[in-house]
């Protein structure tokens, strides 16, 4: 018989600095009542010159770490979801690896904008349930602030920056991510884009000037497009799960506008006491909005072992997805692990590894 895929750890990272929307009426043309009825935020967390998406994704995986008891030389596989990738390559999972001192890990990154964070959810459930894997640490990390126009009222009052991971194990018992559902549609692809910097618009002069590595949108299309999609993903998961909306406790939908979940709450009949909602103090955090969601829900005891849950998104693509988790809680091993004393380890072995290459070329270097 397949494992299950269990989700036994949980953690998140947002910056300590906070942008709210009074800070937003001095830098542009906007007010806090716009931003509130149309969106629902009412700050955002924004990244300082130290951190980056890589810092934030390494502390949501080590806080994740820490819940599951894992060690993090026993990960297997770090798949990052995200929009704001510290480099085109190498991927920022490989330098979460290194800094969690994952030695035994491979490592990618996945990009399929603010449904990422399921992609990712559903690629490492499918491995361990393969049997190929035991355990996968999946993150949503994002810093969108250094994307935003910050000349741009439509965007940049929208998003925020933070980090979620998620620790799956293989385990006998029914349960973990039991369904999910991917789609996407690339002709809606112009609705929602950062035209610029990749293969086929390289950074030049010209796109610097005029703001084409920023966040371009559509949003009352986004609008309409979120709504529709976030009640048929949601009911395809849980259709492929052979459960009915009513046996679901709570849904965990991705933060971009809370009329977007609030719309589509209504659209599946589920009332506000069984969807989660905390986009008035992070924005939109893209990848990251789901996590981060799920670790203030269960830090407010809205979920127990054994709930069934749903977490929803979409997102640039246009992609969308849902997964339906009957939650399980850690599996509590005996011996308590603490994968941030790790670090000073994790530097060393970095260091030496550098150095073993350093010594290695020169080496080589002298034989050629
Ligand atoms: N402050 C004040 N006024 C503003 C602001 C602002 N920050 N932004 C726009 N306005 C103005 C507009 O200019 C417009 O004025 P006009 O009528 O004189 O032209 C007016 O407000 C109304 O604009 P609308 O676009 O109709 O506003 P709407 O109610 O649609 O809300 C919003 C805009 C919030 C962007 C909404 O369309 C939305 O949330 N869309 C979805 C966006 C989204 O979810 N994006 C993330 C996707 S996930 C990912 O992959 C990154």
């Amino acid at each position: 018989m397949s494992p299950y895929a269990h989700i036994t750890g949980w953690g998140m990272a947002v910056p300590a600095r906070v942008l709210t929307n009074s800070d937003l009426e001095k830098m542009i043309d906007t007010d806090d009542e716009w931003i509130q009825t149309r969106t629902g935020i009412r700050q955002r967390h924004i990244v300082n010159d130290e951190e980056s998406t890589a810092t934030l994704a390494k502390d949501a995986a080590l806080n994740a770490l820490r819940v599951a008891n894992l060690n993090p030389a026993d990960v297997e596989l770090i798949i990052v979801a995200t929009s704001s990738p510290e480099h085109v390559f190498p991927a920022t999972a490989c330098l979460v690896q290194d800094r969690i001192g994952a030695s035994r890990a491979g490592a990618f990154d996945l990009s399929a904008a603010c449904s990422g964070f399921i992609y990712a959810l559903d690629m490492a459930t499918q491995a361990i349930r393969s049997g190929s894997l035991q355990n996968a640490v999946v993150i949503g990390a994002e810093t969108l602030s250094r994307f935003v126009n910050w000349e741009d009222r439509n965007t940049c009052v929208l998003f925020g920056d933070g980090a979620g991971a998620f620790v799956l194990q293989a385990g006998d018992e029914p349960g973990g991510v039991l369904s999910a559902v991917l789609r996407s549609d690339g002709s809606g692809g112009d609705l929602l884009s950062l035209p610029a910097g990749g293969s086929f618009m390289p950074a030049s002069a010209e796109t610097i000037l005029n703001k084409q590595h920023t966040i371009h949108m559509n949003g009352r299309e986004v609008f309409r497009f979120a709504t529709r999609v976030l009640v048929q993903a949601t009911k395809e998961a849980v259709a492929s799960a052979q459960l009915k909306i009513s046996d679901v406790q709570l849904v965990i939908p991705h933060q971009a506008n809370l009329r977007i979940i609030e719309a589509a709450m209504r659209g599946l009949e589920i009332p506000a006491t069984q969807y989660f909602v905390n986009i008035e103090r992070y924005g939109n955090t893209s990848t990251a909005s789901i996590p981060i969601a799920t670790c203030e829900a269960i830090q407010q005891g809205r979920l127990q072992a054994g709930d069934n849950m749903v977490f929803v998104g979409f997102g640039a693509g246009l992609t969308w997805g849902a997964a339906l988790v009957r939650w399980t809680g850690p599996f509590l091993p005996y011996r308590h692990i603490y994968p941030t004393s790790y670090r000073m380890w994790v530097m060393i072995r970095s260091h030496l590894l550098r150095l073993v290459r350093r010594i290695e070329g020169w080496i080589w270097g002298r034989n050629i």
